[in-house]
């Protein structure tokens, strides 16, 4: 797999370092408030089992399944919501986690459909911000690493739902990309 890649932007370790700064700034945050975090499968399951082992705070964890991409390397602009019942958010305080920000409209979406159901609070943590113009105006407030408008795979990133179990993050050899 680490063959298809054009080239690594984080590693592991790297990955793992920055996690500890973000799982520390989110635990001063949620200190005083209990946290439910709402990560996005399946891009962001590895990053969730990393950044949430790091956050030595009582939370309580739901996941919601997505789909957005259908194979491609660009969003066509459609949310599936793979689940018929949404997780329970009334009175809580949210932390949607995802693997990446690109277009904006998997999390312009997501944070539709919570909001309506009354959270107290809703903040969004990405490891991955994609520098370009979004479709949908979404900010993250929690970010691992800002990159150039690339396509990425490996730790939870996928090209058809391949590379996801790759333990970096790198750019994907463009000639595997299908036109
Ligand atoms: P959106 O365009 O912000 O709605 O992003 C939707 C989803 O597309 C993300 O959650 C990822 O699963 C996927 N995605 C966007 N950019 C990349 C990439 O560079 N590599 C792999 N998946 C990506
Ligand atoms: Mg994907």
């Amino acid at each position: 797999m680490l063959q298809d890649l054009e080239r690594v932007l984080f590693d592991e370790a790297t990955i793992l370092r920055r996690l500890d700064e973000i799982a520390a700034q989110i635990s001063a945050d949620y200190r005083e408030r209990e946290l439910t975090v709402i990560a996005i499968l399946n891009g962001s399951l590895i990053f969730m089992a990393d950044l949430l082992r790091r956050i030595p705070l009582p939370l309580k964890l739901d996941c919601l399944s997505v789909a957005s991409y259908h194979g491609g390397v660009k969003t066509t602009g459609e949310i599936v919501f793979k689940q018929i019942a949404l997780p329970d958010v009334a009175g809580r305080h949210i932390l949607i986690l995802d693997d990446i920000l690109d277009s904006g409209v998997t999390l312009a979406a997501i944070g539709e459909k919570l909001r309506a159901t009354q959270p107290l609070s809703v903040k969004i943590c990405v490891l991955l911000r994609k520098e370009k113009e979004r479709l949908r105006e979404v900010e993250a407030d929690y970010v691992g690493f800002k990159i150039a408008d690339e396509f990425v795979v490996g730790y939870g990133l996928d090209y058809r739902e391949r590379y996801r179990n790759l333990p970096c993050i790198g750019v994907l050899r463009p000639e595997l990309i299908l036109a």
